[in-house]
């Protein structure tokens, strides 16, 4: 069932990304600026030049040339699993040939300069610091580097674009593409510790406090989408409405009931049979690994940078639409790993751990989110691991205004359906139901 959209209007949107800045805690006081405290490169531990302050100072990604150098080194050492003969390939991982076909064109071909070029001047990137009084944070201050695209109109929607895991801003570059006139923001990764609601609260400050939005729309999937619902919930002053491609939730024994006797509809049964398959088989081979012992994978995966990228194109290729090779080009699969591999992987393989900590993941999975009360809409894509749930089932966690049940796009459907995703936007915010939102 394909929804009927609504015309887009020519209304233009900010989109911001963030992401946290990999950022160890600090060990000495910080130096003094004319806008407070700096935190510099050094403090935080960073391979890539950047000074964070109170000010929002503009932002390009420059990454140390012997730390690149040092990548492309360990690439090309890179140590190779043999096939086990008569065993159908992606068995129990990635073959051997994707592996050397990833490490061979990281070693001969990739460049890293032509992608932060690309992204610098694509990109309006700033940093700052912010700090989140009534949280665990208490004054620690909160570096992050974001992307900031303001819509030349005086009635655009300001909207909080969220990425996932292991995403990075990057996420929203098709969507954004798509749309006529470009406007947004980006990244940062936090220190280590930080969970949902830590983050919640460093992203209200920054589109309140530091960019003076009043009131904003927050948009995102994967974790993106689990914290908007941590914020929807504790900053209900600034966030207006959510667009979710990721309203995760688990069946209620009542309906599962209803599937064992047989009473369930066929959209109920393709939704509790997706959602078993992936908490048998897709979540406990890397969200309970990342939830319990992040530390021990991070060991690995920060030393070997193919491996990194083995480990995030296994867990991308089964959730992309259409051919999966074509979304997942050797050059995206290095430039998404790289984008983990800069900062450091240890932070957000932990992401995992914080949200379990936080009582928002489980292995019980997703069902401790407490309703969000402002208007939602969600976006269903077929290999989405809640596709078909129902909008009365859906409704349970929130005010869901609107059900966008399209038949083509995964996991990330900025990569694979773009024009979906903004043509969903449209439909929701177009109208300009939402209000107050100046
Ligand atoms: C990085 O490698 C290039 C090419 O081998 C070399 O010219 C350059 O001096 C190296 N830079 C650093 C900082 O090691
Ligand atoms: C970042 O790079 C872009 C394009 O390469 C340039 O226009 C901009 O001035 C740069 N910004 C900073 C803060 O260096």
């Amino acid at each position: 069932m394909l929804p009927t959209l609504i015309p887009q209007s020519s209304m233009l949107f900010h989109i911001l990304f963030l992401v946290a800045v990999a950022a160890a805690l600090l060990e000495k006081a910080p130096n003094a600026g004319p806008d407070g405290p700096v935190l510099t490169s050094n403090d935080l531990g960073l391979s890539f030049k950047a000074a964070f302050s109170s000010a929002i100072t503009p932002f390009n990604v420059s990454v140390d040339e012997a730390f690149l150098n040092m990548t492309v080194l360990k690439a090309s050492l890179t140590r190779f699993v043999d096939d086990t003969p008569g065993q159908p390939e992606f068995t129990d991982g990635p073959p051997k040939r994707v592996v050397q076909n990833i490490a061979s064109f990281w070693t001969s071909e990739y460049s890293w300069r032509r992608v932060e070029t690309d992204m610098n001047s694509r990109f309006r990137q700033f940093t700052t610091v912010v700090s989140v009084p009534h949280t665990s944070f208490n004054d620690t201050p909160i570096p992050l580097h974001f992307v900031h695209h303001r819509s030349p109109r005086a009635d655009a929607i300001p909207l909080l674009f969220l990425h996932g895991w292991p995403g990075s801003f990057l996420e929203v570059e098709p969507p954004h593409r798509l749309a006529h006139q470009p406007s947004q923001r980006q990244p940062a990764r936090l220190p280590p510790g930080m969970g949902a609601k830590v983050m919640g609260a460093a992203f209200d400050a920054l589109m309140r406090e530091k960019l003076g939005y009043h009131r904003y729309v927050i948009q995102g999937g994967d974790f993106g989408a689990l914290i908007a619902r941590v914020m929807a919930i504790a900053h209900p002053d600034g966030v207006a409405a959510l667009h979710s491609y990721f309203w995760v939730m688990n069946p209620a024994q009542a309906d599962l009931e209803r599937y064992i006797t047989g009473a369930a509809t066929a959209e109920e049964r393709g939704f509790i049979e997706a959602n078993q398959r992936f908490d048998h088989a897709l979540w406990p081979t890397f969200g309970t690994l990342s939830a319990l012992r992040p530390r021990k994978l991070a060991a690995a995966l920060a030393d070997s940078p193919v491996g990194l990228a083995v480990w995030i194109y296994d867990l991308l290729r089964p959730v992309t639409w259409g051919d999966a090779d074509r979304v997942w080009t050797p050059e995206r699969v290095v430039t998404w790993a790289m984008m983990q591999w800069i900062p450091g992987v240890y932070a957000t393989l932990a992401l995992a751990e914080y949200f379990a900590q936080e009582g928002l993941l489980s292995t019980a999975g997703f069902d401790v989110f407490p309703y969000v009360t402002q208007p939602v809409a969600i976006s269903e894509f077929p290999l989405d691991i809640w596709y078909g749930l129902p909008l009365d089932w859906a409704q349970r966690r929130g005010n869901v205004q609107m059900r966008l049940v399209h038949d083509r796009g995964g996991h990330f459907p900025t990569l694979d359906a773009p024009d979906l995703v903004l043509a969903d936007l449209w439909a929701f915010l177009g109208s300009g139901s939402i209000r107050g939102l100046r």
